[in-house]
């Protein structure tokens, strides 16, 4: 559709209803359009908004690492059109020289799972400096719609290997993209503030960080701002 309030709001209602897995809402435009933690989601003309309903079999905990998959398979469908070089950054950014292409969001609404994903195709937010589309970056863009027809396809096959093995199916195509292992960083929790070196993300898709204690703590959720990239050799 053209424009809508929030693709994320109408796939929801539809799951209620019963939409079975694999329905989507996916709008050229929304006009309330939400991002992580509530925060709203700038959706111009030119992005693509897609929310995609799941019934995933694995159990409800593992959930949170279809952010993860979701940005292998949007960032793999990138590839596929573009000349690009996409990062991800966990949990669920895509990022081309430190700015924002596209974000991800997985919520349990009942027994499904709604992946959201905002890409900035061919703008990107006004007055966001640190946002960028792939108009910008590369100087053309492919249609909205062929863009989506990659992503559906990409996710379809990770997702698929995600049901047999979860995260471990697609953890070391996820680090290839990623490269925040080294970086410092700090990540905000509901109700704190950890900062530590990135060592590694692990089996089930968390950020494992090691403190300036020594100790390690593996994150589920958060925001992560970079403090250090990583120290060259
Ligand atoms: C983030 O905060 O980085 C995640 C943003 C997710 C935005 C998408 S756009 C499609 C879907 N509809 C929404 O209202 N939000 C998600």
């Amino acid at each position: 559709m053209a424009e809508v309030g929030s693709t994320r709001d109408a796939a929801r209602e539809w799951a209620e209803r019963g939409a079975p897995e694999g329905a989507c809402v996916v709008a050229d435009r929304q006009t309330k359009g939400r991002g992580r933690s509530g925060r709203r989601w700038e959706s111009p003309p030119g992005g693509l908004c897609v929310s995609l309903i799941l019934r995933p079999s694995r159990p409800l905990d593992e959930w949170p690492s279809l952010s993860l998959v979701a940005g292998v398979a949007v960032a793999e469908a990138i590839h596929e059109l573009v000349t690009l070089d996409v990062q991800i950054r966990w949990p669920n950014d895509l990022l081309v020289n430190g700015r924002k292409l596209a974000g991800m969001l997985v919520e349990a609404s009942g027994s499904s799972a709604i992946i959201g994903i905002g890409l900035n195709v061919e703008a990107s937010p006004s007055g966001l400096s640190d946002a960028i589309s792939i108009q910008e970056a590369t100087g053309s863009a492919p249609h909205r719609y062929q863009v989506a027809a990659a992503i559906f396809q990409r996710l379809e096959s990770r997702y698929a290997a995600w049901g047999r093995r979860g995260f471990s199916s697609i953890r070391a195509a996820w680090l290839a993209r990623s490269g925040m292992i080294g970086e410092t960083v700090c990540v905000s929790l509901s109700t704190e503030e950890l900062e530590g070196q990135v060592i590694d993300v692990d089996e089930r898709g968390r950020l494992v960080i090691r403190l300036d204690t020594g100790l390690q703590r593996s994150c589920d959720v958060g925001d992560v701002r970079v403090l250090r990239p990583m120290k060259s050799a």
